[in-house]
């Protein structure tokens, strides 16, 4: 995974990713290692991590697992610590652990709201608490957080994890806009559909597999290796001059409108 120049994008750098257990973040942490960084891989299922941790390590990469519920503002700074024991500072944080919970204002319960909220956005105000500092006596660092599409759009029975998303997206321009000052950039991923295990399960048979495939301009469901390379990217220098952005990989989906259809664009 070399550039045309021979150097990898991560070189001597650090990175924490969180939920490297597995999908997106367990290729991102991959990725990171490929591209040179040292990586801790957190999650709450420190098994899991671990798995990703065996597998950098096998590549003759760096990394070390752990256990962490980024709910928790103590856990998020433990990891912080062990980051910079282990690594003498921090780059790069993606921050990418996230749940779901199904149902709509009438069927979700309010504990089962109050757990997306605190998995995929206050989690992030928690990671970002501990890691900013490291990175500013660093000179500077780079940020990235797992939104969504479901951020973008209304999604059935997604109103607590479309609003958690949404709340990514703008928690993620109030960093960038606190912190650019520090040499510390924010920015997130807003990803479509992508072959992670909740992937899996939600869409178990083939015809709804097909289905969500097709609702895109690509006509598949985007790889965890891709969101991957789109955080290494924002994680690098490559993206020096990208701030408060929310990029969206998603093959398409948000860019097709549903709405008009003014003949198929799509040749056949
Ligand atoms: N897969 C998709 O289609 C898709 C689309 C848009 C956004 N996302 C987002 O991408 C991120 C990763 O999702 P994924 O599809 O790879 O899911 P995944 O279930 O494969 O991975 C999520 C990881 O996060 C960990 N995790 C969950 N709660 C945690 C907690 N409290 N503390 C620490 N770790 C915790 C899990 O153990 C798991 O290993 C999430 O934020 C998700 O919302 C996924």
């Amino acid at each position: 995974m070399l550039r045309d120049d021979g150097v990898m994008l991560l070189e001597g750098t650090t990175a924490i990713v969180t939920g490297a257990g597995s999908g997106i973040g367990a290729a991102a942490a991959q990725r990171f290692a490929v591209e040179g960084a040292g990586v801790v891989c957190a999650d709450i299922r420190l098994a899991r991590a671990q798995q990703t941790v065996d597998a950098i390590v096998d590549t003759g990469g760096r990394a070390i697992a752990v256990e962490v519920d980024v709910r928790s503002s103590v856990q998020n700074e433990a990891m912080v610590d062990i980051a910079v024991r282990e690594f003498g500072g921090i780059d790069v944080a993606f921050f990418n652990a996230g749940t779901i919970r199904p149902g709509n204002a009438v069927k979700l319960s309010e504990q089962d709201w109050d757990v997306v909220m605190d998995t995929n956005v206050k989690s992030i105000f928690l990671g970002a608490k501990h890691v900013l500092p490291v990175m500013a006596d660093g000179g500077g660092g780079s940020i990235i957080n797992t939104a969504s599409v479901s951020g973008l759009r209304g999604d059935p029975s997604g109103i607590a994890y479309g609003a958690s998303k949404a709340a990514v997206v703008n928690l993620t321009r109030c960093l960038a806009t606190d912190h650019a000052a520090q040499g510390i950039r924010v920015n997130c991923i807003c990803p479509g559909v992508i072959d992670t295990p909740p992937v899996r399960r939600m869409l178990a048979d083939d015809a709804a597999r097909e289905q969500v495939g097709n609702s895109n301009l690509l006509d598949r469901i985007g790889l965890p290796s891709e969101i991957a390379a789109a955080a290494a990217w924002l994680a690098s220098d490559e993206s020096a001059f990208v701030t408060g952005e929310a990029l969206v990989v998603d093959g398409g989906l948000t860019s097709r409108s549903v709405a008009l259809n003014m003949g198929d664009p799509r040749p056949r």
